[in-house]
């Protein structure tokens, strides 16, 4: 059986902090795996829009020597025609060597892994989780903050449709010494199901607010999320919810010196562009790094040691 990386769980602790030393060994060398995947092929199969997630996995494949294939309008392929997600994964589980794909329905990459004979990748489906967002999140805490254990987090949005959230909460509560603050409106609140499993039965501490300023000073990381308008059945909700948080240069005036921002991005008005210019401000980093954990993941999963 081929190995999946559906849920972040999917990878021990001790296999995350092995990507990311990879990933930071292809940081500072680059020329060592330049050729490391010739002649293999990752397939991106995307069953709903993204630029960084496929675009970063497109680039990995190419920047480790190996090619890519895909589609990244479903509409183009025989999807259109009626065709399953089975059948659909099982023929390009013929072509290629790897496939990372991502699509509307939570649990759609598990039920794809089924018809495979090669590694699927969930790169996001619906509201539920995003493991290699996950993956580029953990390493940009890591290369800001240099340890991924004793910090106080911030998540901040929309909680409950974030898949993002749910995965990155998932893969911290394994780790040491988190303290975990929720900040959403009270209709956005994290799903009980990842406090359920993540936190309480861990028996790790959590605050919930609605109110960003009042726990700005006390964060080491604050990762500030988009409100999910696609994710929404009534348009008069996304629009009252939606600029719920804007983080400025004024909000931020009270935090630590030491502040980590982050946002797995799009952004579309959750931070000024005017943060941008912060030395805290660390998601155009997190972009790139995500193209290089990718890389450390595509060679775990097709087994090349460099
Ligand atoms: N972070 C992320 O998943 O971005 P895309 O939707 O552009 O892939």
């Amino acid at each position: 059986m081929p190995r999946n990386i559906i849920d972040i769980t999917d990878l021990t602790v001790a296999e995350i902090d092995q990507l990311i030393a990879t990933a930071e060994d292809i940081v500072a060398h680059p020329a060592k795996y330049q050729d490391a995947c010739a002649h293999k092929q990752l397939a991106t199969l995307f069953f709903e829009p993204s630029t960084r997630t496929r675009l970063s996995f497109e680039s990995a494949m190419l920047s480790l020597g190996g090619s890519t294939l895909g589609f990244s309008d479903a509409m183009n392929s025989s999807t259109s025609k009626g065709e399953t997600v089975g059948d659909t994964i099982h023929t390009v589980s013929c072509y290629a060597d790897i496939i990372a794909m991502r699509h509307p329905k939570e649990g759609a990459p598990y039920a794809a892994a089924q018809f495979s004979e090669v590694p699927i990748i969930n790169a996001g489906d619906g509201g539920h989780n995003h493991p290699t967002q996950t993956l580029t999140d953990l390493l940009t805490i890591h290369r800001e903050k240099n340890r991924l254990d004793n910090f106080t987090i911030g998540f901040c949005g929309d909680l409950k449709f974030g898949r993002t959230v749910h995965s990155l909460v998932n893969a911290l509560s394994r780790y040491e010494n988190i303290h975990f603050v929720l900040v959403s409106p009270l209709e956005l609140k994290l799903p009980r199901y990842v406090k359920e499993e993540a936190l309480k039965k861990r028996g790790i501490p959590y605050t919930q607010t609605t109110d960003l300023e009042s726990v700005i000073p006390q964060l080491d990381i604050l990762y500030m999320t988009r409100v999910q308008k696609e994710r929404f059945f009534n348009e008069e909700e996304y629009l009252r919810l939606k600029d719920s948080y804007v983080l400025t240069p004024e909000k931020l005036a009270s935090a630590k010196e030491s502040l980590s921002i982050l946002h797995p991005l799009p952004r579309v008005n959750e931070i000024s562009v005017a943060v941008d210019k912060d030395p805290r401000a660390a998601y155009w980093k997190q972009v790139k790094n995500g193209k290089y954990i990718r890389m450390a993941l595509i060679l775990k999963l097709l087994g090349i040691e460099v």
